[in-house]
């Protein structure tokens, strides 16, 4: 039986990924960015010159693409011929063109195999859309993390970051492959009036209760 996998799915800037990193943290697991890997495939694309739109030829670069996935201590790194990838993976253009990537089952078939990976060795906290539905549909810890939209824009802006996440979540909700949405068997967490620490606190004690 592979270590306990953490699944914390929600739509963009519902501060999952902060709660997520903190959430590892506490437990002295390994925290991993899904989204980070389809932004990766994305930015590897757009430098290709490839259309995002041409699945075809997306499908076509997926078997030789020089992208590896690690680690730096405990949480995930995406690696682009050995350098870590940072900045690239929230350019404009990677914003505007993840999810048109992130529909493309071939592509979701090979990032969910990597993410899987992680989890034979290390116990996991992941963070994404479809992590509760589908990568680990038999996992007991599952929360879906979500904010108002106003709350979610004001975040974003907070953070200097001008990304239309309504229309972003429109795309991943309505497509047709592992689309956004909240597992049945998971717990809602609005984090609207919220503190980044009362969300940690009561996911973890969750897991605990869960665990013992
Ligand atoms: O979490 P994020 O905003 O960095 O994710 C970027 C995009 O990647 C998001 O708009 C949809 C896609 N994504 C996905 O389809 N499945 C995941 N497990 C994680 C991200």
């Amino acid at each position: 039986m592979n270590p306990p996998a953490i699944a914390i799915d929600g739509p963009a800037a519902s501060g999952k990924s902060t709660v997520a990193k903190l959430i590892a943290k506490e437990l002295g697991y390994t925290f991993i960015n899904t989204g980070a890997m389809y932004r990766a495939v994305t930015w590897y694309t757009l430098q290709q010159g490839i259309n995002p739109a041409d699945t075809e030829a997306v499908k076509a670069l997926l078997p030789t693409i020089p992208l590896s996935f690690g680690k730096d201590g405990s949480v995930s790194t995406v690696l682009f011929e050995g350098r870590v990838l940072t900045s690239e993976l929230t350019e404009k253009s990677t914003n505007d063109n993840v999810s048109a990537i992130a529909s493309i089952p071939e592509v979701r078939a090979l990032l969910v195999a990597k993410q899987r990976e992680y989890n034979t060795k290390e116990a996991v906290v992941m963070e994404g859309r479809d992590i509760g539905t589908v990568v680990f549909p038999d996992t007991p810890f599952k929360y879906f993390v979500t904010a108002s939209e106003e709350v979610r824009a004001a975040r974003r802006a907070a953070e200097g970051i001008t990304d239309s996440i309504a229309e972003r979540d429109k795309k991943d909700s309505q497509r047709a492959c592992a689309p956004l949405k909240q597992a049945e068997d998971a717990m809602l967490v609005d984090t609207s009036d919220m503190t980044i620490e009362q969300v940690v606190a009561f996911i973890v004690a969750d897991i605990n209760k869960k665990l013992a």
